[in-house]
């Protein structure tokens, strides 16, 4: 693998943060009682953020006896659902005050965790939901803050960021340091059972995080790019293997890693056009959000190519290093290998495959100028028509 970091290049200025603790092998999640002992050791109740999906698998018995053994009790909230709404984490907060909670662990995707998160800093505040949305807003400290990601895919783990959706159809992001949790425990047994269109989606998502940490436009920092680049490695080479064989854990501990990598990147050189894309999609049909991201991926790409060819071609030679050529080139090949993986792994491809209709387009359109946090990242600047006719190519 080439090296970007070129020794005669020099350095800008630039800043990067992450989680100080990662715990990465398989079975790991059976140590999260010691673990938890060792780092804080006043701790007494924890509190499991989780889904019901993910608790009817049956894999929370063994972190819960893990704690147990610890002499921790052990409170489960299982009412997380997808694109988590202000009221869940409400109900949540209320139900962590009146068990006097002091220690929160996120156990499952995206969803839990991010709903963890928003616990460990409301459950001791005074602060109003509402004005923490957006960057740098949160004020005060937090709970002690565990995640155990259960999809490889958002990175949540090891962001500082937790996406709520606040209207019917609208998200907006927490992002703020306190959000970045005290550990983060990798473990591939976990996530054996998950479907293979949900390991496809959530880890074509965490490949999203990783190529548009590469292509950010004001925080790009080599850091994140070392980071994102050894990410997309190793999602490009095990997203089919997990997919086809869900038990092959070594693919699934790789995916793991990979999605924490690109978690790492992206928390310091944020994603943009293609996730602004995406939430529209997700917030109005309810189309996972990994999903979301995969519909738009090639066309946002082509999009940005006349401005970003030269770093897609970078990535170019991690994800198709047969390509040769001009940077173009190079770009279509990238491009030409993810969209032939989103068909391996049996995902849809089109928007028409998930209930959207050219009627729809301009809605999308407007919705997506609003992810103004999103689109400032973009190598490209992306009018309303521009989205528009990404929406209409990704059709
Ligand atoms: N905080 C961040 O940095 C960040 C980044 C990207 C996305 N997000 C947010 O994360 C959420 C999406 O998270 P996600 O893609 O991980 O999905 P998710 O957490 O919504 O879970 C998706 C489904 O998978 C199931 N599931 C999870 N793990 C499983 C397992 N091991 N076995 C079987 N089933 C399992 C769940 O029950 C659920 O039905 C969205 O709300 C999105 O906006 C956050
Ligand atoms: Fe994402």
């Amino acid at each position: 693998m080439m090296n970007n970091l070129n020794n005669s290049q020099t350095i800008g200025p630039f800043s990067f943060s992450t989680v100080p603790h990662v715990l990465c092998e398989p079975g790991a999640a059976k140590q999260i009682g010691s673990q938890v002992a060792q780092r804080f050791p006043t701790a007494r109740r924890a509190l499991i953020v989780t889904d019901a999906g993910f608790l009817k698998t049956g894999l929370v018995d063994a972190p819960i006896a893990s704690l147990r053994a610890a002499n921790l009790s052990v409170s489960i909230f299982s009412d997380v659902v997808a694109d988590p709404p202000e009221a869940v984490i409400l109900q949540a907060v209320a139900d962590a005050r009146s068990k006097e909670i002091d220690l929160v662990i996120g156990l499952g995707g995206g969803s839990s965790m991010d709903v963890a998160k928003l616990i460990a800093v409301l459950a001791g505040s005074e602060q109003d939901l509402k004005s923490m949305y957006g960057i740098g807003n949160v004020k005060g400290g937090r709970l002690p803050l565990v995640q155990v990601p259960t999809t490889a895919g958002t990175g949540s783990e090891v962001t500082p960021i937790s996406i709520v959706t606040t209207g019917e159809t609208t998200k907006m992001g927490v992002v703020s340091p306190q959000l970045y949790a005290d550990l983060a425990i990798l473990d591939a047994t976990l996530t054996i059972g998950l479907p293979p269109k949900v390991t496809a989606a959530t880890g074509i998502d965490a490949m999203v995080h990783a190529i548009e940490a590469y292509t950010s436009r004001h925080k790009k920092n080599p850091l994140s790019d070392m980071l994102a680049r050894q990410a997309l490695g190793l999602l490009a080479n095990n997203l089919v293997a997990a997919c086809e064989d869900g038990k092959n854990l070594a693919a699934r501990q790789a995916m793991l890693f990979g999605a924490l990598l690109a978690g790492q990147a992206f928390a310091n050189a944020p994603v943009a056009a293609v996730h602004a894309l995406a939430y529209p999609i997700g917030g109005i049909f309810h189309v996972p959000h990994g999903l979301s991201n995969s519909l738009v991926l090639p066309h946002v790409l082509r999009f940005n190519a006349p401005q970003a060819a030269h770093l897609y071609a970078e990535l170019a030679e991690i994800v198709a290093p047969q390509a040769t050529g001009s940077a173009e080139a190079r770009t279509s090949a990238l491009i030409d290998t993810l969209e032939t993986m989103a068909q391996q792994v049996g995902i849809e491809t089109r928007l028409r495959q998930v209930g959207i209709a050219e009627s729809d387009l301009d809605r999308l359109a407007d919705d997506a100028m609003l992810q103004t946090r999103l689109l400032t990242n973009n190598p490209r600047e992306i009018t309303r028509a521009d989205a528009r006719a990404i929406y209409a190519e990704a059709l």
